[in-house]
């Protein structure tokens, strides 16, 4: 017995030795040391063995058993390991291969003109302030040399909230507050994008659109500066070819007043049905600070001037984009809004 249990033994080794896969290693394990396997089969005929006999032949079987079962572990750890090699080998990422886009949202026009605004004017010195939508009629009106009761009123149709609050009508109510809060009485220089609110609703008037506001002051300054500097933003803004023409106008808050036209960016100033066949387009509203808005705010005109200019931005988002109704821009229709993907790369 002791014989034939060393010739399976034998075997076995020699077979474990020459598997070729982890299959046939596991087949091994089976034709052995199975319930059924040839080792087994010898320790179930121990039955009639002798008793001195059967303890020798049984930790026999058990040593041979051992070692298969270690031969077997080995291999299979070996199978294992190349297995997995083999899997990191196939698995491996290919990092020059391009990655799949990922979608982003796109800025919205109203954002990007705002955005290319500020850049602008904080590359040349000026501050970007803040300022309230629910204004008092103070800060809207009064302080910028609009009593109650001027006529001038009427120019802006108003949400009043109570007799003294109403949603602001012009960013020029930061004109006021700015010039108030500086305690020291020093020159200004800021810029105040913001949403404004009247009561209008068509294709090109919005209740709700945005302004940007600018105000200097400063000792001397005088109208060759704004026409500098609003040319500068003009030009930077709609195109290096605008034009710009400064026509005589009114406003309370400045003297003189000036509307300014920009040559339409569309016909180059031909005319066309953009703008009206004038070859011209009202952009925006500027001046000299009037002197009793320094006072009233606690200027001294005597040693300060300074000038001021608002613009509609959802205007020039519209010239610029060429968009032809303004609710587009609060509506917020996403095909709209893709259309203005990369739209500055293309400059
Ligand atoms: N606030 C004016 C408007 O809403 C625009 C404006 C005109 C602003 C002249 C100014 C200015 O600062 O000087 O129509």
């Amino acid at each position: 017995m002791k014989e034939q249990i060393e010739q399976i033994s034998q075997k076995a080794k020699e077979e474990i030795l020459h598997t070729n896969s982890i299959k046939e290693l596991y087949d091994i394990r089976v034709k052995y040391l199975g319930k059924k396997g040839e080792l087994t089969a010898v320790l179930r005929g121990m039955g009639a063995l002798t008793a001195e006999e059967r303890p020798i032949i049984g930790s026999l079987v058990n040593v041979v058993r051992d070692e298969l079962e270690s031969l077997i572990k080995e291999k299979e750890e070996k199978y294992k390991q190349e297995e997995l090699v083999k899997k990191l080998e196939e698995e491996k990422i290919d990092i020059t291969l391009p990655a799949t886009k990922i979608k982003r949202g796109s800025k919205h026009p109203v954002n990007r003109i705002i955005e290319e605004i500020e850049d602008l004017f904080v590359s040349m010195g000026y501050d970007v302030v803040d300022g309230p939508e629910l204004e008092t009629d103070e800060y809207c009106f009064e302080r910028l040399n609009l009593p109650k009761g001027h006529p001038a009123r009427d120019m802006q149709d108003s949400f009043y909230v109570t007799s003294e609050y109403l949603l602001r009508t012009q960013t020029s109510s930061v004109q006021a507050r700015t010039m108030m809060k500086n305690e020291e009485k020093s020159p200004i220089r800021i810029i105040c994008p913001g949403k404004v609110y009247r009561r209008d609703d068509d294709a090109t008037h919005s209740h709700q659109f945005g302004q940007v506001e600018g105000l200097v002051i400063d000792k001397n300054i005088s109208l060759a500066d704004l026409k500098g500097t609003l040319e500068v933003f003009v030009k930077k803004v709609l195109g290096e070819n605008s034009k710009l023409r400064f026509r005589p106008s009114y406003f309370p808050f400045t003297e003189p007043s000036y509307e300014v036209d920009v040559s339409c960016f569309k016909c180059g100033g031909k005319g066309c049905n953009l703008c009206k066949q004038t070859g011209w387009i009202e952009v925006l509203g500027s001046g000299i600070v009037h002197p009793n808005v320094l006072k009233m705010n606690g200027y001294d005109p005597e040693k300060y001037s300074g000038f001021a200019f608002g613009t509609g931005l959802d205007r020039l988002a519209m010239f610029k984009y060429g968009i032809t109704d303004i609710r587009y821009l609060y509506t917020n229709d996403v095909r709209f809004l893709n259309q203005f993907d990369r739209k500055d790369e293309t400059k």
